[in-house]
């Protein structure tokens, strides 16, 4: 985070404005909506201020700029086109460690100031760090689309009885659970609708239910986090991981999708890496088990799906031997994200009538493939984990038939921003691999398929060395 986002209560603290501009309006009216005392300086102003001094909502010198009008401030807003003013204010508020404002001029800045949903009590604020502060009005006008004008009164309701359910349910777990229900359910709905009445009545018969209900036991919920990029996640994978008391991960999820976790749920991390176990299989399943014995709703979070080598069918044996409820979520397994990423067809009428996945990492290390089926034309092949293999793949498919100058593409952290593609030939790809050092989880898919979306990427012909970022084959 290039800012730290917090709010500051201004309520009653006294805020200097410098600029009698249109800007400096805009800032002054949010001010005093945040229940701010607004002291102005500029010896000329805009029409809009003018009439907030006529009807004393703010006080204005209008004169020059003093570094002694900043006693007694909390914050300092510079709308003013004067850019010596602007230094100057700037150098002086931030050598008394005030906060301060120069409007779009964020290198004389402390702080910035976001664009801003307000559906009081809610107030969501956006920022793009001073990046592109066009996009952030763009996502304030999303947002505003996007959520119920309504919004507010459901916030306020809920305030109402936070303390008696906070007092009624001891448990943080149980209590959030409640909430999700009132927010999710009919009461948030009558709330939102108005009828408050209602609401009341059905939240006070739901929290004497949540009182007396038995512990309950957690469940499993064994989520595919696709292949890297967090908008491949489903929306049931979403909600489950807002919704989580703990998820436990493996390697392969990117910290894009592990950032779409509830914020303090907590985080177990069982990454393996190739000939290197943190965690041993059944120590996981233990874990799953336990967690989800202790009445957590657990969410399983792997690459891709967990059904596609993923070991997903062992931990839900050792999770329905132990009685624990599981639920399974597919995910967008690595051949179907980065064929996509890469535009590679898996099949194709006239070039590939079947597909086929493969794994090049076998239990004991060896690999041990059925080399002749795999080498059947008019097929594409994907082998998932293949890296270390690369050779050994690429000289047995060449022994069982296939030409030496079938297209074959390596693709390294497949959807995500350091997405990587090798491009050759099974003659060429070892070499191209070596050079390229590919360290990330990386797919490797082979057959004309390849070649056809090189070919309609114009790029080059296969078998020329190629090496390069995500965009553009
Ligand atoms: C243990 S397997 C897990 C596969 C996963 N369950 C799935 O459905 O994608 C790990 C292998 O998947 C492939 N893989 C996973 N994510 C990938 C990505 N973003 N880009 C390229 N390959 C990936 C790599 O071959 C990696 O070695």
């Amino acid at each position: 985070m290039q800012t730290f986002p917090l709010f500051m209560s201004l309520q009653g603290r006294r805020v200097l404005v410098v600029g009698g501009t249109e800007a400096a309006a805009r800032k002054v009216e949010l001010l005093l909506s945040a229940g701010a005392q607004v002291t102005l300086i500029a010896d000329t102003v805009v029409g809009e201020i003018a009439q907030l001094i006529d009807e004393a909502r703010i006080s204005w010198a209008g004169r020059a700029f003093y570094d002694e009008d900043l006693a007694g401030v909390s914050l300092v807003v510079v709308a003013s086109d004067d850019e010596p003013l602007q230094a100057r204010v700037s150098l002086a508020a931030q050598s008394r460690c005030l906060p301060v404002n120069v409007v779009d001029r964020p290198k004389l800045s402390s702080f910035i100031m976001p664009a801003i949903v307000d559906r009081a009590p809610i107030t969501i604020a956006i920022s793009t760090g001073g990046a592109a502060p066009a996009l952030a009005r763009r996502l304030r006008a999303e947002i505003e689309r996007a959520m119920p004008a309504a919004i507010g009164r459901l916030a306020r309701f809920a305030e109402v009885f936070r303390a008696q359910v906070r007092r009624t349910l001891e448990q943080p777990r149980a209590r959030r659970r409640f909430w999700d229900r009132v927010f999710e359910g009919r009461i948030g709905e009558m709330a939102l609708a108005g009828d408050e009445i209602g609401a009341r009545r059905e939240l006070i018969r739901l929290l004497d239910g949540a009182r007396t209900e038995a512990p309950t036991v957690g469940m499993v919920h064994l989520v595919g986090a696709g292949p890297g990029d967090p908008d491949l996640l489903t929306m049931k994978a979403h909600r489950l991981l807002q919704r989580a008391d703990v998820v436990v991960y493996d390697r392969l999820v990117s910290a894009e999708v592990l950032a779409m976790t509830r914020r303090d749920a907590e985080r177990i991390y069982v990454g393996k890496r190739p000939g290197n176990h943190s965690l041993s299989q059944d120590e996981i399943n233990a874990r799953l088990v336990a967690l989800a014995r202790a009445g957590k709703s657990v969410v399983r979070l792997k690459g891709g799906d967990p059904f596609v080598f993923g070991r997903g069918g062992e931990e839900i044996e050792a999770l329905a031997h132990a009685g624990i409820a599981v639920e399974v979520v597919p995910g967008v397994t690595a051949a179907l994200g980065c064929a996509a990423s890469a535009g590679i067809p898996l099949t194709h009428r006239d070039h590939a009538q079947t597909c086929v996945f493969v794994t090049g990492h076998l239990k004991d290390g060896s690999i041990d493939l059925d080399w002749q089926m795999l080498a059947r034309p008019r097929q594409t092949i994907v082998i998932y984990m293949g890296g270390e293999q690369l050779q050994v793949i690429a000289r047995q498919l060449v022994a069982h038939g296939l030409p030496a100058s079938t297209p074959v593409a390596l693709i390294e952290n497949g959807t995500t921003d350091r997405e990587r593609r090798v491009v050759g030939t099974l003659a060429t790809i070892e070499r191209q691999a070596a050079r390229a050092h590919l360290q990330g989880p990386t797919l490797c898919m082979v057959g004309a398929v390849v070649g056809l979306a090189m070919a309609q990427a114009g790029a080059a012909k296969a078998g020329e060395f190629q090496f390069e970022s995500r965009v553009g084959l």
